[in-house]
């Protein structure tokens, strides 16, 4: 069957098609259209903007879909209906709603957190899924830090999540603090790199909220507010702070956010004997927050399996919406009764 997937919780347009058979899924189309460069200048997601953004760019995609492949192949459509921002979330569910009544499709409501979690299932084949349960979920993106036990696809128990700022969100706002761009996740990941590359011997300290804490709650606010602090009295009677000092704050602030998402996962992974940790949502795609998951879980809980989703499927993609619809498949809603939930939670 393939599945068309709708994605338009924040600021990327999303649409693909996703084939599965017996249980195997191949990728037909994976179109994302990127407003980053539009809310750049606002160092975050405006949201009317992105709303209009997202109605001129939905058709555009599904003409260029039309252009490859013949609708009557699509037997389901999926569409994220929350959590995210709700005039986004509006678009692609009305977009998505005329679709399934002018092609008579039935149509299933994805949840955007559990979307980047079963990502992750892309390339395991249906006998080896149970093997990973129960599993451990983090999700970071630019809207959520969780964690999550997940029992089965379909069967989640939030741990603990954020009490303020997510992961991302953090790494947005102290980058625009350092004068770096939109979006701050990827920026800071790049010039942090250049700390090693450029040998520097600067170093900073920089809180991790906390880490020490018994839950499985999370703080990224501290973090940024003391980032403000540090640059505000470093920039004192100067015009601006000097690139190695840059590199040096951006390397601290994604160390601090690592060294939290890290302790905290594997802490619930000994506790709930989890068979794997599974990573999404758009901060997952940073290379060095891999590697160190990766080194540690084999360090300190080595049965443990770890999976991440593909760097560019970390990211708002609507190909995870298709996959969740797949798994849902039997969850249909009546178009009109659709709606956005900009809260929605899992359950
Ligand atoms: O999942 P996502 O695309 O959208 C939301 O659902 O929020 O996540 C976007 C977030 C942004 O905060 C962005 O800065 C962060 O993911 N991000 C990264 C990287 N790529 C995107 N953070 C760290 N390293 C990256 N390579
Ligand atoms: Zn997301």
């Amino acid at each position: 069957m393939v599945i068309l997937g709708v994605e338009t919780s924040c600021d990327d347009t999303c649409l693909a098609l996703l084939e599965a058979k017996r249980g195997k899924f191949k990728t037909l189309v994976n179109f994302v259209s990127s407003q980053a460069k539009l809310h750049a200048k606002y160092g975050g997601v405006f949201p009317s903007l992105a709303k209009r953004e997202h109605q001129k760019n939905l058709p555009l995609l599904f003409n260029k879909i039309k252009e490859g492949v013949s609708l009557s192949k699509i037997r389901l459509i999926g569409v994220s209906a929350g959590p995210g921002l709700e005039p986004c979330l509006w678009t692609g569910i009305n977009f998505a709603k005329n679709l399934a009544q002018e092609l008579k499709l039935p149509l299933v409501p994805v949840n955007h957190i559990e979307a980047h979690i079963l990502i992750n299932f892309l390339k395991i084949k249906p006998l080896e899924r149970p093997s990973f349960f129960p599993a451990i979920a983090l999700i970071v993106s630019g809207g959520h830090t969780q964690l999550i036990l997940m029992k089965k696809i379909g069967g989640y128990k939030i741990l603990g999540e954020t009490r303020d700022d997510a992961a991302g969100e953090c790494l947005d706002k102290t980058a625009r603090i350092l004068g770096l761009e939109y979006p701050g996740g990827p920026a800071i990941a790049r010039i942090a790199k250049e700390f090693k590359k450029n040998k520097i011997k600067q170093a900073f300290s920089l809180p991790r909220p906390m880490i020490s804490q018994k839950n499985y709650h999370f703080s990224f606010s501290g973090l940024k507010t003391a980032v403000l602090y540090l640059v505000k009295d470093l920039t004192k009677g100067k015009k601006k702070l000097e690139k190695e000092k840059i590199i040096a704050i951006s390397r601290e602030i994604q160390q601090a956010v690592i060294d939290v998402l890290l302790t905290k996962t594997i802490k619930a992974a000994k506790e709930f004997k989890a068979k794997s940790v599974i990573v999404g949502g758009g901060v997952s795609a940073n290379q060095e927050l891999r590697r160190q998951f990766r080194k540690e879980l084999k360090k300190k809980v080595p049965l443990v399996r770890i999976l991440f989703p593909e760097p560019k499927l970390s990211t708002d993609n609507a190909l995870m919406t298709a996959l969740s619809a797949y798994f849902h498949q039997k969850e249909t809603i009546t178009p009109r009764k659709l709606e956005a939930k900009a809260n929605l939670r899992l359950k």
